[in-house]
């Protein structure tokens, strides 16, 4: 069934090795004359940083460089990163690395555009004009973050992921240059590119999902499953990591367009308790979120199992959808993906707490399957005995 649907795209998208060389003339472009680079000690360490300053100086373009960006950004560091900003006079944002650095970088472009405190923008549609103008320069494969309209901050009081979802903190440019991705450890490769699975996975299984978002999301989906075991294995095969940069791109496309599930609500909360890694967090969640969904929707679950590697050849659908859980948790046993038990902090005397805030994510709704409470807390403790 095709219905009604609305598609937007707001990003400029620029992709390709070396890209990176292009950041001044986009600078220029953009009209920035005071920047501000935000990014991680990852991406301090690296290297990467380093080589963006100097492209930066060499173009006489003038900067300042906030480094302090955490795992699950928090709203204390958004408004650090922010007073950083507005005492210097930025006009525009340069985030680096994953979705922490990116998310960051919307969230200070929120607040040098309206002001007030990160708190007052949650939620869906609240903000009033366009933000600061942001280039995002993606150094992992999972997040879409440079793509989406979402900023992901923790709020350190109640410790839920809160999200900012508004098309305007879409930044003005994606810069995606594979070649910064080379340097990233295995364990993060496999994380991040679990992340981007599943951005695909519920894009096109959750209930707003449309024909342009699917499209987007099954070849992600078949990029994802050929080129993130070779990524993981052999992280200078710049091939594999020009795939698994592209798959994310449009997984996020397709996402940000369509929308996440129950894969998500329970992983934020997860992360906002804990700090777990996004996409382990995902990882671990999919297999069991995907089984609780097929009732919702076999043909679409069988499709996406069929993708993992299923055949279907003498089964029914029901049959085909179920061997995509297996199918799931196999990948993430090959680019090994911790099991929930093994994670120390993980109790699961928490679970209620989790599953409370699962249910009240902004995505809860789009789930292809109503999930309660209850369901929630099942699910919890299903992936973390299973
Ligand atoms: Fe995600």
């Amino acid at each position: 069934m095709i219905w009604d649907f609305n598609f937007r795209l707001p990003t400029c998208i620029e992709f390709g090795n070396g890209k990176i060389k292009k950041l001044g003339e986009r600078v220029r472009e953009l009209g920035g004359t005071k920047v501000q680079l935000i990014t991680d000690q990852g991406i301090v360490n690296s290297g990467i940083l380093r080589k963006i300053t100097d492209l930066l100086q060499a173009e006489q373009i003038d900067f300042v460089v906030y480094d302090q960006v955490k795992p699950n950004p928090r709203d204390v560091d958004c408004m650090t990163a922010y007073r950083q900003a507005q005492e210097a006079g930025v006009d525009l944002l340069v985030g680096i690395g994953g979705g922490s650095s990116m998310d960051t970088a919307k969230a200070v472009g929120t607040l040098l555009s309206h002001g007030g405190d990160i708190k007052d923008w949650y939620g869906l549609n609240v903000l009033q004009h366009p933000i600061t103008p942001l280039i995002c320069i993606p150094t992992t494969a999972g997040t879409g973050s440079e793509i989406t309209f979402f900023a992901v901050v923790t709020d350190t009081t109640t410790k839920l992921k809160m999200n900012i979802l508004d098309a305007r903190v879409a930044p003005k440019i994606a810069l995606l240059d594979p070649e910064l991705t080379l340097t990233l450890p295995s364990h993060v490769t496999a994380s991040t590119g679990m992340d981007a699975l599943t951005h695909a996975i519920e894009a096109y299984t959750c209930n707003i999902s449309e024909p342009i978002t699917d499209a987007l999301a099954l070849y992600a989906i078949d990029q994802i499953v050929k080129y993130l075991p070779i990524a993981v294995e052999d992280g200078n095969n710049l091939e594999a990591r020009k795939q698994m940069l592209s798959a994310s791109l449009i997984a996020g496309i397709a996402f940000g367009n369509s929308d996440v599930g129950g894969v998500h609500c329970m992983a934020e909360a997860l992360g906002g308790l804990y700090d777990t890694p996004h996409g382990v967090a995902n990882s671990m969640l999919l297999p069991y979120v995907f089984e609780y969904n097929i009732p919702s929707d076999p043909e679409k679950h069988a499709v996406v199992a069929e993708r993992l590697g299923a055949n279907r050849q003498g089964k029914s659908t029901e049959e085909v959808a179920h061997e995509g859980v297996q199918l799931l948790k196999k990948l993430a046993e090959t680019v090994r993906i911790p099991k929930m038990k093994d994670l120390e902090k993980i109790d699961p005397n928490d679970f209620p707490y989790l599953a409370e805030g699962a249910t009240k994510n902004v995505s809860a709704p789009s789930n292809p399957r109503p999930a309660s409470k209850e369901d929630y807390l099942e699910l919890f403790h299903r992936a973390y005995n299973g």
